[in-house]
């Protein structure tokens, strides 16, 4: 696996075209599809379900990254995991059982994460570790694309960070920690030195098609990947 990942968020994708859409930031070198589903319960806006899913799998063989942002959460999981899904995350205040939920993606098949909004504690973590593939730290509230990055969240990265590090070396067991909202060439740098490995990007990558291609987005995957890169050294 690659030590920084991009997850392509749709939710600022052209709707209207977004098979074609999805091939493109694949073929640009993101490296997940990130999925948002959002019930306007939850969270004050309404995306797509399962249906959608399972029309962009067959496109695919990339990592199908579903972050469901929904009230109640258990019913979603079979379905997703049926339509293709490869990893759901979803928010614990929205799951009456917690630790149920993570079981129930576990038995479907799926990876699992935990997502935290930015005044939710890391404290959620402390019993459920070894159930988890991912944490998402929302450096937004969700709900809606191209929102500004809260400063605030730099701190809880790296103290989620140093969580993950502890938990690695006592089991060996790795643990990916994703950062969404408000990411862009000019501050993902930052974000991954402050210990996030996996990156989601929705209007930092769509609203930058090139001008000369307007169906392009090589240029600004690719400047994603070199202040990835500087972050290394
Ligand atoms: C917000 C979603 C994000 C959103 C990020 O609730 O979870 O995935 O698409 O969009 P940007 O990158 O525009 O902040
Ligand atoms: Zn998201």
């Amino acid at each position: 696996m690659k030590r920084h990942l991009i997850a392509a968020s749709i939710l600022s994708a052209d709707f209207a075209r977004l098979g074609e859409e999805v091939d493109q930031v694949l073929a640009a070198g993101a490296d997940w599809i990130h999925f948002d589903v959002m019930d306007n319960h939850y969270v004050p806006n309404l995306t797509v379900g399962p249906m959608v899913c399972a029309a962009l799998r067959p496109r695919t063989e990339a990592l199908i990254d579903v972050h469901l942002m929904v009230r109640p959460v258990d019913r979603l999981v079979p379905e997703f995991a049926r339509a293709g899904a490869n990893l759901i995350s979803f928010h614990p205040e929205a799951s009456d059982h917690v630790d149920r939920t993570l079981g129930l993606i576990r038995e479907s098949g799926c990876l699992a994460g935990l997502v935290f909004n930015p005044a939710t504690p890391l404290d959620w973590l402390d019993h459920v570790m070894d159930r988890l593939n991912l944490i998402l730290l929302m450096s937004v509230n969700p709900g809606f694309g191209g929102q500004a990055f809260i400063p605030a969240m730099f701190d809880k990265i790296a103290e989620a960070r140093r969580r993950i590090d502890r938990y690695s070396a006592r089991t060996g067991r790795a643990i990916r920690l994703q950062v969404d909202g408000g990411i862009k060439p000019d501050n993902i740098r930052a974000i991954a030195t402050a210990g996030a490995d996996t990156f989601v990007v929705g209007s930092g990558i769509f609203s930058a098609r090139r001008a000369q291609d307007p169906n392009g987005y090589d240029d600004v995957i690719a400047r994603l990947g070199i202040e990835l890169a500087r972050s290394d050294g």
